[in-house]
């Protein structure tokens, strides 16, 4: 048992710690997380080994290095990381042609030195651009150009080291049309397979997935995502996946209907990766709402398990100390399967025991 003076001395650490990583965005955690991982052995990816699923979490830079324990609970738990921010446009083409790679290389060396497999994330948003960019205003030609230099640069300062790549995200809008963006305002609908062209020449061993939100049930947004993949796979385009980001609330979307929807996919031919799951909650949470919410993880976890196109499963971050909910969803957070202080919650357990009892 460590003792209290040791325990003070260690949690005024973390204190600090937390205030220099100061994070930018989204909540600080409330409380300094506590030593680490408060890992139950195996972790989930141990579990999920033998099915062929790789288990995954988003992960910040900036905490991993202010915050050891965060790093023992992912290496502990998960087989492959989602930098959540780290690769986006604007943080690694700051200004057009000077990149920055710090945070993403500290993240895949991370991987690297625990055996995780590492997610690209993402290539071509219509969030999180330079102002360079969105204020350029650069024809068909130009734009064309930035397109094609950033994913080269980036694709290929990774080239055989990332797993995964979200060449194109959120495409498609609720009502089943692309989405209007610049790459689609300037570009047309051909920027998705330019994309996807030119991430496949600058790494020929990744795996390229459309990644998307709210497809986890059947509907117009998800209806249009499975034609348009369709319609890729038809002209040769070089997408190998779709990721199903589910952002769920409590029983929604059900397991059931995410089965059904990674089935339409994986009948293409394609692979499928739940990319960014959590169940976000009304805070602060009952016990009651960590048992639906557990149950829920569970159901969307078996739905992968049981769809043999679903390859992967991976949560927006672990732990409720640091995660994107409470910024966007007001009132809303306790979305993830660890508490402030990386201790599994009932979700947690709820996931493991859903890979033991189908060994
Ligand atoms: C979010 C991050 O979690 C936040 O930290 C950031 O401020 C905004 O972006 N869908 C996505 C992710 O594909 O990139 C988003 O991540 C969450 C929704």
């Amino acid at each position: 048992m460590r003792s209290p003076a040791v325990a003070v001395l260690v949690a005024a650490g973390l204190v600090a710690a937390m205030a220099t990583v100061g994070c930018g965005d989204d909540t600080a955690a409330r409380t300094a997380p506590s030593t680490p991982a408060a890992t139950e052995a195996p972790g989930l990816q141990a579990l999920a080994a033998p099915h062929g699923v790789r288990m995954g979490t988003a992960v910040r830079a900036n905490v991993l290095a202010a915050d050891p324990g965060y790093g023992r609970t992912i290496a502990a738990q998960y087989g492959i990381v989602t930098p959540e921010n780290d690769l986006k446009f604007a943080p690694t083409e700051p200004q057009r042609g000077r990149f920055d790679f710090a945070a993403a290389d500290a993240v895949v060396a991370f991987a690297e030195r625990h055996g995780l497999a590492v997610r690209g994330h993402t290539l071509v948003w219509h969030r999180q651009l330079p102002a360079w960019l969105t204020e350029g205003r650069f024809d068909a030609r130009e734009t064309r150009a930035v397109l094609r230099a950033h994913i080269a640069a980036v694709v290929g300062r990774y080239r055989g080291r990332i797993a995964q790549w979200d060449v194109v995200n959120e495409a498609v809008d609720e009502d089943g049309r692309l989405r209007d963006n610049l790459w689609l305002r300037v570009l047309g609908p051909g920027y998705i397979g330019d994309a996807f062209q030119a991430a496949r020449a600058a790494d020929p061993e990744a795996r390229l997935f459309l990644n998307e939100f709210a497809i986890e049930a059947p509907g117009p947004k998800a209806d249009a995502t499975v034609a348009l993949v369709a319609r890729l796979r038809a002209e040769g385009v070089p997408i190998d996946g779709v990721g199903f980001q589910a952002h769920a609330t409590p029983g929604a979307p059900s397991g059931e209907a995410l089965a059904g929807q990674l089935r339409r996919v994986g009948r293409l031919g394609l692979e499928t990766a739940v990319t960014e799951a959590d169940v976000r909650l009304d805070v602060p949470a009952t016990p009651a709402a960590l048992a639906r919410q557990a149950n829920t993880y569970r159901q969307l976890l078996e739905a992968c398990l049981r769809e043999p196109s679903c390859h992967t499963f991976a949560t927006w971050g672990f732990t409720d100390a640091w995660s994107w909910i409470a910024k966007t969803f007001p009132g809303q957070g306790a979305a993830l399967p660890f508490d402030e202080r990386y201790r599994p919650k009932p979700a947690q357990r709820a996931m493991a025991a859903a890979l033991r009892a189908r060994r």
